[in-house]
């Protein structure tokens, strides 16, 4: 029996709901092989408005200390839920605790898978879908990029205001990105990368980019590859999402484009993401792709298999493969027997998902 410490961090509104129920999930599916020592951490809004944090003064409030980091770091895995509340700026969550983790443990890869599973409705139409399953994977870069955090504003708030946004792309951090998406696309049927960007006008970070996949391309010579600028592969993923294999990209391309890929195969409640250092120096964490949804927390509505399904990725990271399969083998089952059907209550989906294991 393999022990594992497992940091939980179910966050800010549905995140609270959606976080138990998937670790309920993981603990059954991996019992007979695994064991998880949990640490939990109560982090999100609630903590900031505890220790001081307001809307005027959001800097008294503690969002993630160094120590809190650190304590988290000593983890094999991270389980987070959402994070977000509209009783704190815009910002203040995302970059202080959010990016801090990711930034902080080098998740430099954001794996997000998007497939429609049978039964699910799709907006896409009967035409679009009937050319044969949806399956890809977007390999987003996880720390660079526009996300850095660099630029700031001069002047602010007056006529003349300054502010800048610089994106941060380095050989290093493109190189790496690039070759775990061709290790990932070697892996699949299909064994096909698609490399978008915006290089015919973002022309010194798009050509790095676009170099780096060159050069790396002879290495997998199994592996086919493309390119697409990001602009167009918002218009493929509605029109022709079968074209898709693996896709890899930059950091606010890949958020960009994981909504879009969530939309399309049958809502945001279905999609799974997992923040990951692949060089295993530090836990990887993983999250829905939705967020806290304060519209609808507190209510027991929320889906809660797009949390677990992470927590199947998060199975799968830490080589427990056959729990992982078991977790979707019985998602799989309640999404063909119930689809996105509205009206069941996050208990009940996540009852429905644990009988099945
Ligand atoms: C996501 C979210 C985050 C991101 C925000 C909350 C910082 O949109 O996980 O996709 O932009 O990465
Ligand atoms: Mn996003």
């Amino acid at each position: 029996m393999q022990t594992y410490k497992l940091a939980v961090i179910p966050g800010d509104g549905i995140g609270r709901e959606v976080t138990p129920v998937a670790l309920k999930i993981l603990k059954k599916a991996t019992n007979s092989v695994a064991e998880f020592v949990e640490e939990h951490f109560e982090l999100g809004a609630e903590h900031w408005a505890a220790t001081g944090g307001t809307f005027e003064h959001p800097e008294s409030g503690e969002v993630l200390t160094d120590e809190t980091l650190e304590a988290i770091r000593k983890n094999d895995a991270i389980l987070l839920g959402a994070v977000g509340d509209p009783s704190v700026p815009s910002g203040v969550l995302e970059r202080g605790l959010l990016l801090k983790l990711r930034f902080g443990l080098d998740h430099y890869i954001n794996l997000r898978p998007s497939k429609i599973y049978p039964n699910v409705d799709s907006p896409l139409s009967d035409k679009i879908l009937g050319r044969g399953p949806v399956d890809f994977i977007v390999v987003r870069e996880g720390t660079e990029g526009l996300y850095c955090g660099a630029g700031g504003s001069v002047r602010t708030g007056s006529e003349n205001e300054v502010a800048t946004e610089v994106s941060i792309n380095t050989a290093y951090g493109v190189e790496r990105t690039v070759r775990y998406a061709f290790e990932l696309a070697n892996t699949r049927e299909r064994k096909k990368l698609t490399l978008v960007h915006k290089h015919n006008v973002l022309v010194n970070a798009g050509h790095l980019w676009r170099r780096t996949v060159e050069k790396v391309a002879p290495e997998f010579p199994d592996v086919s590859t493309d390119y697409l600028h990001v602009d167009a592969t918002t218009i493929f993923l509605v029109t022709d999402p079968q074209r898709f294999d693996v896709i890899v990209t930059d950091n606010l391309f890949g958020d960009i484009l994981t909504d879009e890929a969530g939309a399309i195969s049958g809502g945001i409640g279905l999609a799974a993401s997992g923040n990951i250092d692949a060089s295993r120096r530090n836990p990887s964490m993983f999250e829905p792709v939705h967020g806290s949804a304060p519209d609808i927390a507190g209510q027991n509505l929320a889906d809660p298999r797009a949390a677990i399904l992470s927590a199947a990725m998060l199975a799968e990271h830490l080589g427990l493969n056959d729990a992982g399969a078991k977790i979707r083998e019985a998602i799989d089952a309640d999404i063909l027997e119930f689809g996105t059907a509205k009206g069941r209550s996050t208990t009940q989906i996540g009852d429905s998902i644990l009988s099945r294991i």
